[in-house]
């Protein structure tokens, strides 16, 4: 079975007391820091009796820190199964509103939502968020998927429902790219094989993305060895695969993704404990696809590439070994000294394609590239890297606008040194030290000077534990949002 998550349905209604007295589900409602409650929240409060008062009045919802919501179960006077109180201050951030849907969402969990708007708030941040929050994988739970009744949806209770649905129309697009790039990063490896991966993108096709997929036999004509080299010891074939979105004539921004379906490490075969994580490896490729798919829902004006390198590092018979020497795409000969360091042999022949095929204005890479950069920034903050400092500031500045985290991280070039090979032109780990920085390095040979470039390594914040307080447990999604953006603002236009 594909797994394809559906998004929530959202409708925007104006407000109706009547039905929110009878629903089910669970109300939110909107009070802001110094609790005072708004004339909804005061209707609300009537119709179950002074119980948000009650709470209001509370050491519970004084104590509790903004944006957070504080839960009533089974109030009275209405049918609701849970109330839940939304403490939001006045003029919130876009983002703290979106944070809140998200808590809104996961409080509800698999409930019917009512939320009742409130002047104070803006409504699109906290229905973008609450759609994201609703998100959850559960297609291999038998329970779950027999379950035909499950419907989570979403309804905004308005007094002004023509102006919020002009408000939330982005919603959909944004929505559909992050819940394509989660679910492609939850699929367990053994479903999304490099083959599967290619057939789901070249599915975009039906959404008006132009897609071109490169196999094995033609990789090795246009010299990508070090990327076909990753994946010598799987069945899997591995392929390149490149949407394009033509929505300006100008030239293109490139996305390039490390698409690793699944990552033993190869013969440096990983540890045994948590080995199971790395079905997330192809979480860059995962990024880019999904961007690809809100641009084009959204029918961008820009131009904008998507190119992913879709391979499986196992050991076997074939595989790569600790030692061998290849020659990459740009001439580079390498000396593979750890076969685990295979996402940057990926992106060292993808980048290089993309610059010499599509000569790209701009071009940013995703990549769970290194364990590094989760021992640096935790699961918060992704790494960014970049040669020059003004696509880097808008980058940075969409993420930070988007709530997505992100943090500059140095290239330093003496560090090359830690590259030298003994036989050939560069090897590819380097020392213990400074493990993030000299995999950007590497990277870093392969991109033209004169191209600005960001390299985003996401090892740590593609995949959550679940105690974030953000995405739901397992794939974030991390990138769409900060891509969307960016290409909105400095891309769209020209
Ligand atoms: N895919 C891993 C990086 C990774 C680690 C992603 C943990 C997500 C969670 C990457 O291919 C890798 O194995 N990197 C090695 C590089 C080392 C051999 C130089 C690492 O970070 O240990
Ligand atoms: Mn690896
Ligand atoms: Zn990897």
């Amino acid at each position: 079975m594909p797994n394809v998550t559906k998004l929530p349905e959202l409708n925007l209604v104006s407000t109706d007391w009547k039905t929110l007295k009878s629903f089910s589900g669970c109300i939110a409602v909107f009070v802001t820091n110094d609790g005072k409650c708004s004339a909804k929240c005061q209707e609300m409060d009537k119709i179950c009796g002074g119980q948000i008062g009650r709470l209001l009045a509370s050491r519970e919802f004084s104590k509790l820190k903004p944006p957070g919501v504080s839960v009533i179960r089974y109030p009275a006077g209405c049918s609701a199964e849970s109330l839940l109180v939304a403490k939001i201050p006045e003029f919130a951030s876009q983002k703290d509103e979106k944070r809140l849907g998200e808590t809104i969402a996961s409080k509800a969990a698999e409930n019917q939502l009512a939320i009742i708007a409130d002047e104070h708030v803006r409504v699109q941040g906290v229905a973008l968020g609450a759609v994201l929050g609703s998100y959850s994988f559960d297609c291999y739970r038998t329970e779950s998927s027999n379950d035909e009744a499950r419907t989570n949806g979403i309804t905004v209770h308005t007094d002004n429902p023509q102006s919020a649905r002009d408000l939330c129309e982005p919603i959909p697009a944004i929505a559909e790219g992050i819940y394509a790039t989660r679910d492609l990063v939850n699929e367990p490896a053994n479903v999304l094989t490099t083959v599967e991966f290619t057939r789901r993108i070249v599915e975009l096709q039906e959404i008006g993305l132009s897609v071109t997929v490169l196999n094995e036999e033609e990789l090795k004509q246009l010299g990508m060895r070090t990327l076909l080299a990753v994946g010598e010891g799987s069945d899997s074939p591995s392929s390149v695969v490149i949407m394009e979105w033509k929505g300006s004539s100008a030239q293109p921004l490139a996305l390039v993704g490390k698409g690793v379906v699944f990552d033993t490490g190869g013969i440096s075969l990983k540890p045994a404990a948590r080995m199971e994580e790395m079905t997330m490896d192809m979480a860059g490729a995962a990024v880019v696809t999904g961007a690809m798919k809100t641009l084009a829902a959204r029918k961008a004006p820009a131009h904008v590439i998507g190119a992913v390198g879709l391979v499986e590092n196992m050991p076997g018979g074939r595989a790569l070994r600790p030692g061998d020497v290849v020659k990459s795409m740009k001439g580079d000969s390498v000396e593979i000294t750890n076969t685990d360091a295979e996402g940057r042999l990926v992106l060292a022949d993808l980048l290089w394609h993309v610059q010499q095929t599509y000569e790209p204005s701009a071009m940013v890479d995703f990549a769970t590239l290194t364990g590094a950069i989760i021992v640096g920034l935790g699961d918060d903050l992704a790494g960014i890297f970049s040669n020059d400092d003004e696509f880097v500031s808008a980058f940075l500045d969409a993420a930070d606008k988007e709530g997505e985290g992100a943090w500059r991280m140095p290239l330093h070039d003496p560090y090359d040194r830690l590259l030298k090979s003994r036989v050939a032109d560069v090897k590819n780990v380097g020392g213990r030290g400074a493990g993030a920085i000299t995999a950007a390095q590497f990277l870093k040979r392969f991109v033209k000077s004169g191209c600005p470039w960001i390299h985003a390594d996401i090892a740590g914040v593609a995949y959550s534990g679940g105690q974030n307080g953000k995405s739901p447990k397992g794939a974030t999604g991390w990138g769409v949002q900060t891509v969307n953006r960016l290409v909105r603002e400095k891309f769209e236009g020209k």
